[in-house]
């Protein structure tokens, strides 16, 4: 099998990130993204210009990963492509272009979700990354999703805990637009938070019951305090800005743990993997580390390429796909709703 050398091209666009991959054998030969700066003005992705920025994006995002990689389109076994979850005129860019690019080459094609992509980018051969063993719990966290998985096989995922509202990604940047910070806030937050106190303030957690999780209320919460401390001293946000995105990040790392504890628990799975942009946070980092002694865990966070939106995590789940000799038909259409 492994004296086969299979390429396989992967390619994404579920939100306001452009990109390709190409996988060889289980390795990444390139990961190229054309990030979309445009939306940082509006302080949130617009559907519309995100689609317009793909069309302009995707022919050369391919080609540089091509070029990238050193082989031509030809050498291709495969091409991979996010069917969904995700924004209907983004996926649609995606699709199209690798329903044609399959068609022209004679090549199979490949749909990926794109939730199962943030999961299995943990199977890409890289060094000094380990590969969880089954079955392990994905918390998949970004500013489009929340989710707990209990990941049976590649292919055999159940989700057992997702958000009700907001994503965990999307507590930070509001919190974040309410202090005045720029979009996205995460990365702000967790750099002021390094230089304050945790406990300098209190947020009330919201009670979910089971394994889902809520953010809109403390979003809530988080912007009544404000309003009535700026009402005691107008400079409150300036004077304490390292304490609030600390306590601020404080409560959310405290209601992923306590999820994850409590999973852990209910499942007897002590392999715990994360993935999506908020796992770059250095406190909740820290907070999966502490784990491994507190609870025995295995913890896994894969490459940070590899865990912001990417094209590297649908070529590996294209090319595990392919390995099993899965094809789709070229009807397949884009779903923005799809499901694990
Ligand atoms: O996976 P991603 O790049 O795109 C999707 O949303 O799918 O995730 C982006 C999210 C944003 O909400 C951003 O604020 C958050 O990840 N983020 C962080 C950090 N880095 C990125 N949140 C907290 N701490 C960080 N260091
Ligand atoms: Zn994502």
């Amino acid at each position: 099998m492994h004296s086969q050398n299979i390429y396989i091209l992967g390619i994404e666009s579920s939100c306001d990130d452009t990109a390709a991959s190409i996988i060889h054998n289980g390795k990444i030969l390139s990961n190229v993204i054309a990030n979309q700066k445009i939306h940082e003005a509006y302080g949130g992705v617009v559907p519309e210009l995100a689609s317009r920025a793909h069309q302009q994006n995707i022919v050369p995002v391919v080609h540089q990963a091509l070029e990238k990689a050193g082989i031509a389109k030809e050498d291709l076994n495969a091409v991979a492509f996010t069917r969904g979850p995700g924004l209907m005129g983004s996926l649609l860019v995606g699709t199209s272009f690798a329903k044609s690019l399959a068609y022209g080459l004679n090549i199979p094609l490949i749909d990926v979700n794109h939730m199962q992509g943030h999961i299995l980018a943990h199977y890409i051969d890289e060094e000094g990354f380990e590969k969880p063993p089954f079955p392990f719990l994905a918390m998949t966290i970004s500013g489009g999703h929340t989710q707990i998985v209990k990941v049976n096989h590649y292919f055999d995922m159940e989700v057992i805990g997702e958000t009700i509202d907001d994503a965990v990604g999307e507590a930070f940047d509001k919190s974040g637009k309410i202090l005045g910070l720029g979009y996205p806030a995460g990365p702000e937050i967790d750099k002021r938070a390094k230089q304050g106190n945790p406990k300098a303030f209190s947020f009330t957690k919201p009670k979910v019951d089971g394994l889902n999780f809520s953010f809109s209320g403390l979003k809530t919460g988080i912007m009544y305090f404000i309003q009535r401390e700026t009402k005691k001293n107008p400079n409150f946000i300036e004077e304490n800005l390292n304490d609030i995105c600390a306590s601020i990040q404080y409560t959310i790392i405290g209601i992923l743990i306590d999820k994850l504890k409590k999973a852990s628990k209910d499942t007897g799975i002590k392999h715990i993997a994360i993935g999506g942009g908020v796992s770059a946070n250095s406190g909740i980092r820290q907070a999966l580390k502490d784990g491994e002694h507190k609870f025995g865990w295995t913890t896994y966070i894969p490459k940070f390429e590899y865990t912001t939106d990417n094209a590297a995590m649908i070529a590996i789940v294209g090319y595990l796909k392919y390995l099993e000799g899965y094809s789709t038909e070229q009807n397949v259409m884009a779903s923005a709703r799809l499901k694990i």
